[in-house]
């Protein structure tokens, strides 16, 4: 069983902590944040939800690093989120200092934790964990492929009229308007959905999922938790339980796909040690191109994030 540290208890963060605790997969979770009364009421609301949903997974709110000492995964969802008319890329300059500095901390309790990255624009905030841990690549893992196809197959799935849980999908690239969905890897039931709906309705899916974080960011003023915090608990989920499961996840790449040195949303095999495998699969010449356009997109705010000379 494992210690689990949630950085940032705001709607992200605490939904990640509320979600593991329903699991009762590990003995605790920590979550902290520099509004450490915040983080301590999140923390026992969740832990007085246990005798009713019944679990036994503790949750200790604090605002020290020193409660966070040993922890096996840290999962990290401190910083601003968007507000309407904002891009993920908006937050760069906020949130990659928060990002460091926060990693930075965790090192001083915990010698080698598996980061999960949330905040964004979030392959980036991956590449700045990697940087300031200076850890093997394969313990920081960006948080955004499951989200994303979770859009995706929910709007399949009001269009289809079919249960969430039949459809099957995979989707690459960065986590921004740049995502490449993959309707040639997705099934329903082991059905290719490209033989259940027309073109057109699935390039209008593609299109919402791709806009998916902002369609909600207008409607709420602020961005999504829910689907973001279960995504980012299922990995934990998959990370201890060390199953084998295969998630769509940004993940370092070595020239895997034509791409070195950043983090993109690729399919990766999750287990104890973080990512186990970078699944390779055949593109066509098309989706290789919208591939190479979203780790374009994904370069340019490396660059951004190099020149602030954090790491
Ligand atoms: P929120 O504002 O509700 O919570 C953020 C929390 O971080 C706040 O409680 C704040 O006090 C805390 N915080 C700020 N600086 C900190 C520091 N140095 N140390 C510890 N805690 C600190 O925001 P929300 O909605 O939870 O979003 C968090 C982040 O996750 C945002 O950057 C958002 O864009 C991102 N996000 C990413 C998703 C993804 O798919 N990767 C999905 C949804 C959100
Ligand atoms: C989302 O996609 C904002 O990245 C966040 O909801």
């Amino acid at each position: 069983m494992s210690k689990v540290t949630v950085v940032g208890a705001g709607n992200v963060g605490a939904t990640v902590a509320n979600v593991l605790a329903h699991k009762d997969i590990v003995n605790e979770v920590v979550l902290i944040d520099i509004k450490d009364d915040f983080a301590r009421g999140k923390a026992l609301d969740t832990w007085q939800q246990a005798p009713v949903d019944y679990y036994s997974t503790k949750v200790v709110g604090t605002g020290d690093y020193a409660d966070t000492k040993n922890s096996d995964i840290v999962v990290i969802t401190a910083g601003i989120p968007r507000k309407p008319g904002m891009s993920r890329d908006d937050l760069i300059s906020t949130n990659a200092k928060i990002v460091v500095s926060v990693t930075k901390s965790i090192l001083k309790y915990s010698k080698k934790p598996i980061f999960i990255i949330v905040s964004n624009p979030l392959d980036v905030m991956s590449y700045a964990c990697l940087k300031a841990c200076k850890l093997d690549p394969s313990r920081v893992i960006g948080m955004a492929g499951i989200l994303d196809t979770a859009r995706y197959r929910a709007f399949l799935a009001t269009e289809l009229n079919v249960s969430p849980k039949d459809i099957q999908a995979i989707l690459m690239g960065g986590h921004g308007d740049t995502m490449v969905p993959l309707p040639r890897f997705t099934t329903v039931a082991g059905i290719p959905v490209t033989d259940m709906i027309s073109k057109r309705s699935l390039d209008k899916i593609v299109k919402r999922t791709q806009g998916g974080g902002g369609e909600l960011v207008k409607l709420m003023g602020t961005s999504a938790w829910y689907a973001p915090g279960a995504a980012a608990a299922q990995m934990v989920e998959s990370i201890v339980k060390d199953d084998g499961r295969i998630f769509p996840c940004s993940a370092w790449l070595r020239g895997e796909y034509g791409v070195k040195d950043m983090f993109l949303g690729v399919p990766v095999q999750l287990g104890k040690e973080g990512v186990k495998k970078i699944l390779k699969l055949k593109l066509n010449s098309e989706e290789k191109k919208l591939l190479r356009i979203s780790s374009k997109a994904v370069g340019s705010v490396i660059s951004d994030f190099q020149k602030m000379k954090l790491v």
